[in-house]
C-alpha cells in the first residue's frame, strides 16, 4: 500500500442529539477541534457515554456534524457519504456476512469497487497473509473463533487500503488473554502498512499499549491530548489523573519555597515537591501521587497509620492514612523490604520529582 498517508483534523465539531426522555437538545460532542497525524495511532478513551462512538462515526460519515468541519487530509469531508470517504470501519460486533466465506468478506467491498477479479484475489490473498489467516479463506465465518472472526474483520478494512482505519472497541467481545495478543496485532498490522489509526476504547491500559496519542473525552469534551507518558506523569486535571492509572492526591496550602522545591502545608505537615510554573505561596494544591512513586519508611515524609498490608507478589500493596487522606502505594519486589503491618506507624515517602502539581 504504497499511498500517501492523510491525517484527520476536526474543526470545532458538534454533535447535538435529543434526550428520548426529556425531549431536550443536548451536546454528545461539544466544540471538539484536534488533529490527528498522518500514520499516527490514536485513542480515544473516556467513560461510557462521553462521546467517543459519537466522534468516530462523524468521521466516518455514518453521523453529521451539527457545527464544525472534519478533515482527511487537506479535504473537507462532511459532505461526502461513508463510502465516498476514504475511510473503514472495524465494528464491535464484526458485522461479518454470516453466509459468506472468510475469502468473500474480505473481498466483499472490492467486488462492489468493482475492482478486477485477478486483483482481488491478489489483494484478498496478500491480506489474508498479513492477518495470519492463510488456509482458512474457505471456511464459514461462524466456523471460526472470536479472535479468528476479530481478523477477518480488520482484514475486511484493510483490503479496500483506505487512509484511515477507525475502531469502534473492536475487542470488547474476546477475553482477556486474546484482548492483549489481538491489540499487538492490531498495532503491527497498523505500523506495517502505515495507515492512520483511530480507535476507540474504555480500556486505559489498552490506550495506553496502542496509542501514539491518547485523547481523553469527558461528557462530550476534550479533557486532554498527549502521549501516554504525557497524559501519566503530567494529568492537567484530577478527572485525567484518576482515569488513566491509579492516583492518590495530597492537598495542601503552599507556604513558601526551599532549595527550588514548593513547600505545601499537608494535613498539618511540610512536603517539598517540585513545583510546577505559575505556583503561589498562599494558594490550594492538589499533588498527584501514583502508587509505585511512593515508599513507607521509618523516617522523613509524612507520618501515616498502615490500614491495608497485602502480599501480592510482585509487590506489596498498602493503604495508609495521612490525616484525613488514605493513600494507596505499591512497593515493588518486597522480598528483602522492611513490611509495614496494619497498625503501624510509619511516614510515606517519595522523591519530589515523582509527583504531579495540578
Ligand atoms: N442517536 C442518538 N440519539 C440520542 N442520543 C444519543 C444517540 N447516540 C448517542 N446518544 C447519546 O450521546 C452520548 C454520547 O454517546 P456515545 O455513543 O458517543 O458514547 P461513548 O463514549 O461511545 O460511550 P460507550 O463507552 O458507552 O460506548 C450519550 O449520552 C448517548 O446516550
Ligand atoms: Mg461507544
Amino acid at each position: 500500500m504504497d499511498k500517501i498517508k492523510k491525517g484527520v483534523r476536526l474543526d470545532h465539531i458538534s454533535k447535538i442529539y435529543q434526550d428520548p426522555k426529556t425531549g431536550k437538545d443536548f451536546y454528545a460532542v461539544k466544540d471538539t477541534s484536534l488533529t490527528i497525524e498522518p500514520g499516527s495511532f490514536v485513542t480515544l478513551l473516556g467513560p461510557s457515554g462521553c462521546g467517543k462512538t459519537t466522534t468516530l462515526r462523524m468521521i466516518a460519515g455514518f453521523e453529521s456534524p451539527d457545527e464544525g468541519e472534519i478533515y482527511l487530509g487537506d479535504e473537507p469531508i462532511n459532505a461526502l457519504t461513508p463510502n465516498k470517504r476514504d475511510t473503514a470501519m472495524v465494528f464491535q460486533s464484526y458485522a461479518l456476512l454470516p453466509h459468506y466465506n472468510v475469502f468473500d468478506n474480505v473481498a466483499y467491498g472490492l467486488k462492489l469497487r468493482k475492482v478486477p477479479k485477478d486483483e482481488i484475489r491478489e489483494r484478498v490473498m496478500h491480506i489474508l497473509d498479513l492477518v495470519e489467516l492463510t488456509g482458512m479463506e474457505g471456511r464459514m465465518t461462524n466456523q471460526l473463533s472470536g479472535g479468528q472472526q476479530q481478523r477477518v474483520a480488520l482484514a475486511r478494512a484493510l483490503v479496500i487500503e483506505p487512509s484511515v482505519l477507525l475502531f469502534d472497541e473492536p475487542l470488547s467481545n474476546l477475553d482477556a488473554k486474546l484482548r492483549v495478543s489481538m491489540r499487538t496485532e492490531i498495532r503491527r498490522i497498523q505500523q506495517e502498512v502505515g495507515i492512520t489509526a483511530i480507535y476507540v476504547t474504555h480500556d486505559q491500559s489498552e490506550a495506553m499499549a496502542l496509542s501514539d496519542q491518547i485523547i481523553i473525552m469527558n461528557k462530550g469534551v476534550v479533557a486532554q491530548i498527549g502521549t501516554p507518558q504525557e497524559i501519566y506523569y503530567h494529568p492537567v486535571s484530577e478527572f485525567v489523573a484518576d482515569f488513566i492509572g491509579e492516583a492518590n492526591f495530597l492537598r495542601g496550602k503552599m507556604t513558601g519555597t526551599e532549595n527550588g522545591l514548593a513547600v505545601l502545608d499537608v494535613e498539618g505537615d511540610r512536603l517539598a515537591v517540585a513545583p510546577r510554573e505559575g505556583m503561589r505561596v498562599g494558594e490550594e494544591y492538589t499533588v498527584v501521587l501514583r502508587p509505585e512513586s511512593a515508599a513507607l519508611s521509618d523516617e522523613g515524609g509524612l507520618p501515616c497509620t498502615v490500614e491495608l498490608s497485602c502480599f501480592m507478589g510482585s509487590y506489596q500493596n498498602y493503604h495508609v492514612r495521612v490525616g484525613n487522606t488514605l493513600v494507596k502505594l505499591a512497593e515493588n519486589d518486597p522480598r528483602n523490604k522492611r513490611i509495614y503491618r496494619v497498625g503501624e506507624q510509619c511516614h510515606l515517602t517519595f522523591a519530589p520529582d515523582t509527583v504531579h502539581v495540578l
